[in-house]
């Protein structure tokens, strides 16, 4: 995503805030494509920003929302308890990596990922966060001043928040993996030593797989490393899985992929195939710690979205989903780096986990011209991602087919073809 000048809209009565990455306008959609007011049909290849998990109006999803309506809209979480939100979190125990077995409810990833920040604060009583370069944790303030993905999303908007140390994401392009991740630990030690000390760090908060920031999985000896300190000093070691979470990376969550437990973590986007709604898991014991009527919200744990992600994680867990994420994922991969193998593409690396896939290019213009040809001339929609822009993202909806894969690569060789 990328900044504009403010634009004078014509007969709209739109604020012009939202920054567009396409003008159409959608009537419906279903499955992996959106079809626009003028009936003419689009592969969704950007799942509306990776949400769409179960595709575009799934039957069990639109079946469990419509049901919930009809009985019960709004059942404020202060004022009674309504018969879905236990056996929503009953089920996220089941599915959370490690002891994670008590979940508090919101409606966006920025919610989320601030009540964790809350969380934090209260149950170790010590006022900084660390976060990692390249990130993006939300659009309130203290998610801005969490968020390093680019200026655009903080420019103009001083002062944010202070208690806010960003540490260095290991660059994914550097040549020795090994000591880019050394030196990004180095610096997190710095940060510890010099400017935060651990007795004062409430939390390390880390996108396993960087979103905004061009789709860049985190190392594994950098995530271990950052949960051995974690450990070594009481600091709680925050997924936010906003993004990377619900299926995405072709596990249920993208830290099975290195087999380590974080203390928090951050649910939304795909967890209700479009509702909103966000999860923040912890253990019980550091819940506890987090003084009831500290924190909660109007809409949290609204009915609907309890529904429809009851309903999404019943089509997840169905045999077959998730094989599909690897598999599509694996199709895709090999497809890109066909494609990438030729000098003219411009490609300087793919890289990424199940169905979040990046391509890096050499420049932001190409990448955001191969995109703007996939959709005008492939009536496919991508996204481009990363601090210059010059990662093209790959997030279809989870339940793409292998012919919708092969038609998304076809589109995009004749776009890196058309724009060499
Ligand atoms: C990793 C991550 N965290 C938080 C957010 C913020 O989510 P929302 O836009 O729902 O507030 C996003 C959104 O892209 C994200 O990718």
């Amino acid at each position: 995503m990328a900044e504009q000048t403010p634009q004078p809209t014509v007969g709209s009565h739109l604020s012009q805030v939202w920054f567009k990455v396409t003008d159409l306008r959608i009537a419906s959609g279903q499955g992996c494509r959106v079809t626009t007011v003028d009936g003419e049909d689009y592969l969704d290849f950007a799942a509306g920003i990776a949400v769409n998990s179960t595709g575009h109006s799934h039957p069990k999803v639109v079946k469990a929302i419509a049901d919930q309506a009809a009985r019960s809209i709004h059942a404020q979480v202060n004022v009674y308890t309504h018969d879905l939100l236990e056996p929503l979190a009953t089920r996220l125990a089941d599915l959370a990596p490690g002891a994670i077995d008590t979940f508090f409810f919101a409606n966006s990833g920025a919610e989320i990922t601030e009540a964790a920040v809350k969380l934090a604060k209260q149950a170790t009583g010590r006022p900084n966060i660390i976060v990692f370069s390249g990130s993006f944790h939300g659009r309130t303030h203290m998610t801005m001043a969490m968020t390093t993905s680019k200026t655009s999303y903080r420019a103009g908007y001083a002062p944010l928040p202070s208690g806010v140390f960003v540490a260095r994401f290991p660059d994914p392009l550097a040549d020795d993996e090994a000591a880019e991740v050394e030196s990004a630990l180095r610096g997190v030690d710095q940060l510890l030593s010099a400017m935060t000390a651990p007795d004062e760090t409430a939390a390390m908060i880390l996108e396993p797989v960087l979103g905004e920031g061009g789709y860049v999985p985190a190392p594994r000896a950098f995530v271990e490393g950052l949960v051995k300190r974690c450990r070594r000093h009481g600091i709680l070691f925050v997924a936010d899985e906003v993004q990377s979470g619900f299926g995405r990376t072709g596990e249920l969550f993208a830290v099975e992929h290195y087999g380590i437990e974080p203390d928090v973590i951050c649910m939304a986007k795909g967890i209700a195939s479009g509702f909103p709604f966000s999860a923040l898991g912890t253990r019980r014991e550091l819940d506890d710690r987090w003084p009831t009527g500290s924190h909660g919200g109007t809409y949290g744990g609204n009915p609907i979205g309890c529904a429809a992600a009851l309903a999404t994680i019943e089509v997840m867990t169905a045999p077959g989903f998730m094989d599909n994420v690897r598999e599509r994922g694996r199709q895709l991969v090999e497809g890109l780096e066909q494609l990438a193998g030729d000098e003219s593409s411009g490609i300087r690396q793919v890289r990424g986990l199940g169905l979040m896939i990046g391509t890096e290019f050499d420049d932001g213009e190409r990448a955001k011209s191969v995109a703007a040809h996939c959709l005008a001339e492939g009536r496919m929609i991508l996204m481009t991602a990363g601090t210059a822009g010059r990662c093209v993202r790959w997030m279809p909806p989870l339940v793409v087919s292998a012919d919708e894969i092969d038609e998304g690569l076809q589109s995009f060789a004749a776009a890196l073809k058309a724009t060499a």
